[in-house]
């Protein structure tokens, strides 16, 4: 028989659909569980309400995971968790006819709070977000295992959520980049030698949509990373890319990436402030502008900074856009929303003088759902615009 689980209360009523529970609603267990236990929950009234990962040591003091009571957070739990997702994927979304590398579980959004997945090929990039994920990763590895079997695992945890959530992981390191196709195009997906997880799987749909209006066009990726859109935009015909990013390792990706397609962006290592400064001031102008800058914070007090870098940035890129050409502008800032992003974009318009016509507002690919009661995990808005005059 299993050992009953350790039973953790709360102070108050609790009525949220919400998976997270923060400390100040829990009370302090007698004896703590270890950092990412699963736990069963009783409200104020002592009566059940569900099972989850508790971490005394965490702001998020509990991560829901299961409202049955009859059902155990088990091996076999994760198991089926797992395979929902890739059945989600496979069955249902139809990826594999899409390509070889897409985001096998998001999370909330698939019901493992603090557990993100993709796969690229055979390689398996697992990221722990939780101290209840790093806890049970032998059960995570071998649930998929089941799903892709013969896979190669590169597991990490960011230093930050370490810290917040109090566990120690090394990171697996020298893993080997796969190779990797998506509508009919070809990457290196890199998790040891790029940023992140190695590949932005997220943007999959978005490349597709823009790259089909660039046949012909003069086009310039802004923070191109290992060269997503760049390179789609030049296999779809475009008569001349520019890629520019911050990060000589990156480019070295992208450039590798570029080779494998058979075309020949002009990738340029640097920052995009000063770059498209000098841009402007020589009358560079482009058909079609990308703008997706890395994620520029994680603590709300620091969202109206980040609003402000955007500002700036939307404001020297729509400088570059020729008259009635293209201008796609991403955030994957999670605090950011999708309204405050569009203001932006406003007072961006305003201050270029240039007059924007939003297309199409977007998000990240839907092998990264989310939860309608969780909006905090979807990060990324994309908005594609005209740039009228
Ligand atoms: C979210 S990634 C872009 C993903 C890319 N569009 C793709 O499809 O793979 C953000 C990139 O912005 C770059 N970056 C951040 N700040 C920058 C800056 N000031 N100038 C140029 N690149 C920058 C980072 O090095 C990173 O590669």
């Amino acid at each position: 028989m299993n050992e009953p689980l350790p039973v953790v209360r709360l102070k108050n009523a609790w009525k949220s659909t919400h998976p997270w529970i923060f400390q100040r609603l829990v009370e302090k267990p007698a004896q703590r569980p270890k950092p990412g236990s699963v736990v069963d929950v009783v409200g104020v009234d002592d009566v059940w309400i569900g099972r989850g990962f508790y971490n005394g040591h965490s702001r998020i003091a509990l991560r829901m995971l299961e409202g049955d009571p009859d059902v155990a957070v088990d091996e076999a739990w994760f198991s089926r968790r797992i395979a929902d997702a890739v059945a989600l994927r496979r069955e249902l979304l139809k990826l594999d006819e899409v390509g070889n590398a897409w985001r096998v579980l998001h999370s909330e959004g698939d019901g493992i709070s603090g557990l993100v997945v993709d796969r690229y090929d055979d390689l398996l990039v697992v990221g722990f977000f939780s101290a209840g994920a790093w806890r049970y990763r032998e059960w995570i590895f071998n649930a998929l295992r089941e799903q892709f079997p013969g896979c190669r695992f590169h597991s990490f945890a960011d230093e930050h959520v370490q810290k917040q959530e109090s566990f120690d992981y090394k990171d697996t390191m020298g893993t080997q980049p796969a190779l990797i196709h998506e509508h009919g195009i070809a990457f290196n997906a890199d998790p040891a030698g790029a940023h992140k997880t190695g590949f932005f799987a997220d943007q999959r749909e978005n490349r597709q949509w823009l790259s089909q209006l660039c046949a012909g066009q003069r086009v310039l990726d802004l923070c191109c990373n290992t060269g997503g859109f760049g390179v789609y935009a030049a296999v779809r015909g475009a008569s001349e890319v520019v890629g520019i990013d911050i990060d000589a390792d990156v480019l070295e990706i992208a450039r590798a990436n570029a080779k494998l397609n058979h075309v020949k962006p002009k990738f340029i290592q640097a920052d995009i402030f000063p770059w498209l400064r000098d841009a402007g001031l020589n009358g560079e102008q482009f058909d079609v502008v990308i703008l997706d800058p890395a994620k520029m914070t994680r603590d709300r007090e620091q969202v109206i900074p980040a609003l402000k870098k955007y500002l700036d940035m939307n404001k020297l890129a729509l400088g570059v856009v020729k008259p009635g050409g293209l201008f796609a502008t991403f955030s994957c800032t999670g605090l950011v929303s999708e309204e405050q992003f569009t203001d932006m974009l406003r007072r961006a318009a305003f201050y270029a003088g240039r007059t924007v016509q939003v297309l199409k507002v977007a998000g990240a690919g839907p092998d990264h759902p989310w939860l309608a009661q969780v909006p905090e995990s979807r990060y990324l808005k994309a908005v594609f615009c005209r740039v009228v005059d």
